[in-house]
């Protein structure tokens, strides 16, 4: 099954007849200078997938790569993230209107729109959460998010968005997800209820480079260690969003669907998770 995997295959989006291409491409550190052509790289190499954010900086390059792109907007996924509430559900909205029009000015006649708009971090509070979840709620409302999730979010996180409107559970939870950081609640909590699961950092950044099991996994596929733990990813289940700038890597790190892990190597590496200890960026909190 996971040897038929391709560039564009997608996860199904809860309570919609909505899918996500499982290969993405991340921007986060992506300067703006760069980020344009690293997209266009991406696309030539298949990619159909791009995840920004408000606090990436990079959204309107993002937007230019696709118009430019010669690819129909229905054929790429966009994904962008709000960084904070704004004060107001309203000015909150606007704040995200203001993303979705910069990833797409519409055309034909038709409105702009984003395939995806998660909200970023939990961290800022209850009432900030809210509020942001109600502008995301409108947007999707509009069609100008065409499903709406969470980053970061554990479990008490996404609870607490029930009952606030229309869409729940969220399509989607972004986290930082690894070999050394595998975080397994929040996994089967978001799988048992059809939240479809992001990995962020899924190269870790390149700090496991030299890890020793991960290197003779790579030797034993003849793969790069980038390439094992993309497709690592991949056979979690998660959908996955190695980032580069670097076109060679842009496309090494998408040529991961001739070869599966077995099982007995995907549980070597599911051998490695260290819990929180092992998150570079931010582990979750359930409670
Ligand atoms: N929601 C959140 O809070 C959150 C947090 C972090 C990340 N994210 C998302 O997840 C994406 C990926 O995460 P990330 O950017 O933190 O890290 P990552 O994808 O794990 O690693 C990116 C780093 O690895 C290097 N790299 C890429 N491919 C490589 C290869 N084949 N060999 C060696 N090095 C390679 C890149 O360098 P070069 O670019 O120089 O090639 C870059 O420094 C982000 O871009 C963003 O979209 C979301």
């Amino acid at each position: 099954m996971a040897s038929k995997l391709t560039a564009t295959s997608t996860l199904p989006l809860p309570n919609s007849s909505l899918t996500i291409p499982r290969l993405g491409f991340g921007v986060y550190q992506s300067p703006a200078k760069v980020c344009e052509n690293s997209c266009t790289t991406a696309f030539q190499a298949g990619y159909r997938h791009i995840d920004t954010a408000q606090f990436y900086a990079n959204e309107a390059q993002v937007g230019a790569a696709v118009r430019n792109s010669g690819l129909k907007r229905s054929d790429v996924y966009v994904t962008t993230k709000v960084l904070s509430a704004s004060g107001s559900v309203e000015k909150s909205y606007q704040k995200c209107v203001e993303s979705v029009n910069k990833l797409d000015e519409g055309s034909g006649g038709q409105d702009g729109y984003v395939d995806l708009f998660l909200i970023h971090s939990p961290n800022a509070g209850k009432s900030a959460r809210e509020e942001m979840w109600n502008a995301l709620l409108r947007l999707h409302k509009e069609g100008k998010a065409k499903a709406i999730g969470v980053s970061n979010f554990g479990i008490a996180h996404i609870d607490g968005l029930k009952g606030l409107g229309e869409v729940f559970p969220p399509h989607v939870n972004q986290i930082e997800l690894h070999p050394w950081c595998q975080q397994r609640e929040i996994v089967d909590y978001c799988h048992k209820n059809g939240i479809v699961v992001e990995a962020y950092s899924p190269l870790v950044r390149n700090q496991k480079a030299y890890d020793e099991t991960l290197v003779s996994i790579a030797k034993k596929y003849n793969k790069e260690t980038a390439q094992i733990l993309i497709r690592y990813s991949l056979q979690k289940n998660w959908v996955t969003l190695p980032k580069s700038d670097t076109p060679a890597r842009i496309k090494s790190n998408a040529d991961v669907f001739d070869f599966e892990i077995s099982a007995e190597d995907m549980k070597t590496l599911d051998d490695l998770d260290e819990g929180e200890a092992g998150a570079i960026v931010q582990a979750v909190k359930n409670s």
